[in-house]
């Protein structure tokens, strides 16, 4: 499970991981509720944040794509800002025993996010309004002893982390 905030890299460290499944022959399936948003506000008209305001509905519809994913034995990642602990709660109870519950958390400066996300939109992709990451952040709960069976936390390259880990306490950057 991907924890990050939008621009953190998520969809950026999911296609690599994708990749990596692919070519080492394991299935792999990512589960996105953004590549949902994106595809209902084009077939609705609406911006990414109008969209992103019937969030409810298509939390419902990424669980039951992790359900199938799941019961088709594959591994999943869940793309997802997953800032809170209830939420991941939602998706984390879908996953059997047996599964290694392993959550990525991308640690990125609020400047490199804001660069990154303004870089983003130039180049065509979507566009998600600065104060609206702000408003996020505040509702940023890291994640507790017990939730997962593994925590990496990687920095704005991808690299690895050791502690101290600069967002492993609630409240964001
Ligand atoms: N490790 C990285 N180094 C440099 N740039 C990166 C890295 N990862 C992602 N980026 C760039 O940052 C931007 C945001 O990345 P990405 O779309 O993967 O973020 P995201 O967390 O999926 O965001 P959102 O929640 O809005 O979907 C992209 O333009 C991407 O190319
Ligand atoms: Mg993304």
């Amino acid at each position: 499970m991907l924890i990050g905030f939008p621009g953190a890299g998520k969809s950026t460290w999911r296609a690599g991981w994708v990749e990596e499944g692919r070519r080492a022959g394991r299935p792999t399936v990512a589960v996105s509720t953004d590549d949902l948003l994106l595809a209902e506000a084009a077939a609705a008209g609406l911006s990414y944040p109008e969209a992103w305001r019937r969030a409810p509905k298509l939390e419902g519809r990424a669980r039951a794509a992790v359900r199938a994913a799941v019961e088709a034995g594959a591994e999943v990642v869940v793309d997802r800002t997953n800032l809170r602990a209830a939420t991941r709660a939602r998706f984390l109870r879908l996953v059997p025993p047996g599964y290694v519950r392993r959550a990525v958390v991308l640690v990125t400066p609020p400047e490199v996010l804001r660069e990154r996300l303004r870089l983003r939109a130039e180049a065509g992709g979507h566009a998600v309004p600065w104060g609206f990451v702000v408003g996020m952040m505040k509702t940023y709960q890291a994640p507790e002893p017990g939730e997962f069976d593994q925590v990496d936390y990687l920095n704005a390259d991808g690299r690895a982390l050791g502690p101290p880990w600069p967002w492993a306490r609630t409240g964001g950057p």
